[in-house]
């Protein structure tokens, strides 16, 4: 059993990738609603609630965690790996990684392994935007993870402090279209660079309004499809690594909040139409 977590609905943009591809497996989804958007809170509080998260999916029988939230990878993934991980009683059997990783991988065309230039970068002189909740761009780990592989790149990064909630809030159309243009035009406005030429988009609700991406990033932007990405690296992972998976896998999905479930079933639609029921965690 796979465990996914985000502080909202956004991870299920990258949960549904993943069921896509792993039929067999058996997943369960908790999202944090009595704590979201993460993304203008403190660090503290992030590491406090994603290890909680994690520890409730643990208990539930996943041995592998995907934080599918930029902003709890961002914050909290180093420190729960390095420091609670390693002292707690699952310690050994589990695991939890985040979904920068791969998206780096991608971005760079470099493993995530390799922490150095992989070949001359003389003509690698990109832009790339990242795009992303306050808490996700000023942890500052895509320009770091990049740079470390590909030095010659420019990354431009911007907040969009509004829109996670916007959309998970189910907010009209209009005011979506607002806070995407608003973001792109304070980033091309706020960086002396060429535009893009290829796009983070650096929260899991994001892709949820790719298309507005689409409508005010330049025609030759290439967005990064974050799930897509995640899927694959993920199965690469499993591949390596089977035994987080048990042997008795049925291809079950869980939904679970530690908000109101009927609410959150209601709002969950938006992100997946044909979505099960979550439960109260
Ligand atoms: N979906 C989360 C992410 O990928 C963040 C949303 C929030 O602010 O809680 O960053």
């Amino acid at each position: 059993m796979i465990g996914v977590f985000d502080s909202g609905l956004g991870g299920l943009t990258v949960l549904r990738a993943l069921v896509a591809r792993f039929r067999d497996v058996d997943f369960v989804y908790l999202a944090d609603h009595a704590h979201v958007p993460y993304g203008n809170q403190s660090s503290e509080n992030i590491v406090g609630y994603t290890r909680h998260c994690v520890e409730e999916l643990f208990s539930r029988g996943a041995k592998l965690v995907l934080l599918g939230c930029n902003t709890a990878t961002a914050v909290a993934l180093r420190r729960l790996q390095q420091e609670w991980l390693p002292e707690s009683k699952w310690a050994g059997r589990h695991n939890v990684l985040g979904i920068v990783a791969p998206t780096v991988e991608a971005a760079t065309q470099t493993p995530w392994a390799v922490t150095s230039p992989q070949y001359p970068q003389k003509y690698n002189t990109d832009t790339i935007a990242v795009f992303g909740t306050t808490r996700t761009i000023r942890a500052g780990v895509y320009p770091e993870e990049i740079h470390k592989r590909c030095p010659k790149v420019t990354v431009v990064q911007q907040i969009c402090s509004e829109l996670a909630g916007a959309i998970e809030n189910k907010r009209p159309e209009a005011e979506l279209d607002f806070l995407v243009r608003e973001g792109i035009v304070a980033m091309i406005a706020g960086n002396d660079t060429m535009p893009p030429h290829r796009a983070i988009l650096g929260c899991t609700h994001f892709p949820l309004v790719e298309h507005l991406f689409r409508k005010y990033l330049p025609p030759f932007t290439r967005i990064l499809s974050q799930p897509e990405v995640v899927a694959d690296s993920f199965e690469d992972y499993l591949t390596r690594r089977p035994n987080y998976l048990n042997g008795d896998e049925r291809g079950t999905l869980t939904l679970l909040t530690t908000g109101n479930p009927s609410d959150v079933s209601e709002m969950a639609r938006v992100f997946w139409p044909e979505v099960p029921a979550f439960a109260k965690a």
